[in-house]
Order: structure tokens, then C-alpha cells, then sequence
């Protein structure tokens, strides 16, 4: 027996918790950018996906048609770091989720160290085991039943691995206990992998 669920006659809270349960697991793009004053923004998002080799692609949801800081920096630097965190990191990855007043730094809540990009004014976040360079690509803002989300688009410039993750003749990365997102508040891990082909 199934249980048929027509998306018009719910609540949007309701497709969130539906879809969201079902579409896991959804990588975490943990985003460093740069305030207006130059103090650092560090958030997570998990509308979050590759869609080529080098473009990745992050949604932001408006509250009360308020875009969240990390997009408006975005916007305004053209460039952030997307760092991917592992399972080490869930408690800070989390706690920089919090709310605060634009132009105050989630770094404040949260013990990580910052590194220095190459190509961006944004820091990586060195407890990360891999950190892109990104520049902003394009956007369009999406209306999903009165919600909208800021579709953005970043080609990745650089990538910053853990040199013991990566075997550089073959350009193979072995990430060590990767974190997903599930729904609402739960966290994923994996840390077995199964390989069904050999490439
Ligand atoms: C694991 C996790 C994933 C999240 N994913 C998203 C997301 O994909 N899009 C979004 O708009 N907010 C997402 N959030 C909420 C933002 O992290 C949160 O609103 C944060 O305060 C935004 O910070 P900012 O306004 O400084 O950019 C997520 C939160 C957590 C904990």
C-alpha cells in the first residue's frame, strides 16, 4: 500500500519534510565568505550539489524575503570558499548555523582555524579536509509556492585537499568519515564504502 501525497493540497512545510527526508543524503557546503566590514561569515547549506566537474551549485532560502548573508556576500564579493567538512566537524558545522545581525562573525561561536586562499579574499577553514575556491557565476531566484530560493552557481578555481587524502598521479581523493545532511536536525555518516565496479 502506498500512501499518494498531491503536492497542491499541503502545507509548504509539509513538502519540505517530505522531500527533504527522501533526498538524502545531501552533501554540506560549509561557505566562508567576507562581510562588508571584513569580518568572516561561516554558514552551512545542504541545498547543495555538484553539476559538472566544476561548477556546484547552492540554493539559499529568503526568510521573510530576506536573503541569507552568505548569498548577499556573494553577491556583492563574487567569490567564496566551500568547504566539505567530515564527521569531526558536525558540532561546529552546526553551531555556525546560528542566527546573528549582518556583519558579525559566526567565528565567534564556533573553534576552527583560517587559512588563506589563493585566488579569493575568503578564508578556508583548515580543520576541513578539502576547501574550493569559487567564484560566483550566475543566479536566478526561484518562486516555490510563495518561498524563494536564490539558485546560485560557483565554478570552482582551486581546490585545498589534505595532501595525505590525495594520491596526485591519479587524482584520487579519499574522504575519511564524510557528513550529509538528513532530515531536519540528523546528521549521515559513511564510513564504509562499497565499491561495485573497478575503475
Ligand atoms: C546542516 C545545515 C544545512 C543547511 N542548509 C541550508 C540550505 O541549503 N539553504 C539555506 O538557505 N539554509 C540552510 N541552512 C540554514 C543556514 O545555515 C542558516 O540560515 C545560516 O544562519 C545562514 O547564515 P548566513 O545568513 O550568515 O548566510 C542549513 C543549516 C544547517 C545546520
Amino acid at each position: 500500500m502506498k500512501t499518494y501525497i498531491d503536492y497542491a493540497e499541503i502545507s509548504q512545510a509539509a513538502r519540505r519534510k517530505i522531500t527533504s527526508a527522501a533526498v538524502i543524503p545531501r552533501p554540506i557546503a560549509w561557505i566562508t565568505t567576507v562581510n562588508e566590514n571584513g569580518s568572516i561569515n561561516v554558514a552551512p547549506f545542504s541545498f547543495f550539489t555538484m553539476i559538472s566537474p566544476s561548477i556546484l551549485m547552492v540554493s539559499f532560502v529568503q526568510i521573510k524575503d530576506r536573503r541569507k548573508d552568505t548569498f548577499e556576500n556573494i553577491l556583492r564579493s563574487k567569490q567564496a570558499v566551500v568547504n566539505i567538512g567530515d564527521i569531526s566537524l558536525i558540532e561546529a558545522i552546526d553551531n555556525s548555523s546560528i542566527t546573528i545581525p549582518y556583519n558579525e562573525s559566526e567565528l565567534a561561536y564556533i573553534d576552527v582555524n583560517l587559512g588563506p586562499a589563493k585566488q579569493v579574499m575568503a578564508p578556508l577553514i583548515l580543520e576541513a579536509p578539502i576547501a574550493f575556491e569559487v567564484e560566483f557565476l550566475s543566479h536566478e531566484e526561484l518562486d516555490d509556492n510563495g518561498s524563494k530560493y536564490d539558485l546560485t552557481l560557483l565554478r570552482i578555481l582551486a581546490s585545498h585537499i589534505n595532501s595525505d587524502l590525495y594520491d596526485s598521479e591519479k587524482h584520487y581523493v579519499r574522504l575519511e568519515n564524510p557528513l550529509s545532511r538528513l532530515e531536519g536536525p540528523k546528521y549521515g555518516s559513511s564510513t564504509e564504502l562499497e565499491y561495485i565496479r573497478k575503475f
